[in-house]
């Protein structure tokens, strides 16, 4: 009779080893399966929403400006535009540039933006500047070749430049290299 109930008691016992019930099962087969499709089709779409972002922002763009015979060593103001693409966002950007060439004829390009709150610097536009770059919002002046006279901290920057079937093309604004 005891050795009946031993027998009885011993087949209820839970197994040893782990094992998995049905419903565990069907939940991580179901659940792989969700997570596989799921991922598979927003994937693509995370792509696609941030593949501007990842892409390049132009850097060593340069645009075409004007032809090398027009420059002279008295700076001359040009204007130009270029394609800005900011993520999803494409605009065109006027940008200007004082553009001369030294006495060894090396051609350089200033950035019109002063260096003390950015306002925007002229060539001999004040009479008790004359042969400067002078800013109308406090007064800073400039010489031909960028270096600050006054009130500014730092000289006017320059674009990088390039020379390629007699035309000047202008990149991005790098700090000025002129000035020592
Ligand atoms: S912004 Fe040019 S002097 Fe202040």
């Amino acid at each position: 009779m005891s050795i009946h109930n031993d027998e009885h008691e011993s087949s209820h016992k839970p197994p040893t080893r782990k094992e998995m019930s049905r419903r565990q099962f069907l939940t991580y087969t179901l659940g792989g399966a969700t997570a596989f499709m799921v991922g598979g089709a927003a994937l693509p779409m995370v792509r696609f929403a941030v593949d501007p972002i990842l892409q390049k922002k132009g850097e060593g763009t340069f645009v075409k400006v004007v032809e090398v015979s027009k420059i002279t060593t008295e700076p001359q103001e040009f204007t130009f535009e270029l394609q800005q693409q900011d993520g999803w966002y494409s605009s065109t950007a006027s940008l200007v540039a004082w553009i001369r060439k030294d006495e060894s004829g090396n051609i350089y390009a200033l950035s019109p933006i002063c260096k003390h709150l950015g306002c925007t610097v002229g060539w001999n536009t004040n009479a008790s500047f004359p042969e400067q770059y002078h800013c109308p919002c406090h007064g800073a002046h400039y010489t031909k070749e960028g270096k600050q006279l006054a009130v500014a901290s730092a000289p006017l920057d320059e674009y990088k430049v390039m020379l390629k079937d007699d035309w000047v093309y202008l990149g991005e604004i790098i700090p000025n290299s002129i000035v020592k």
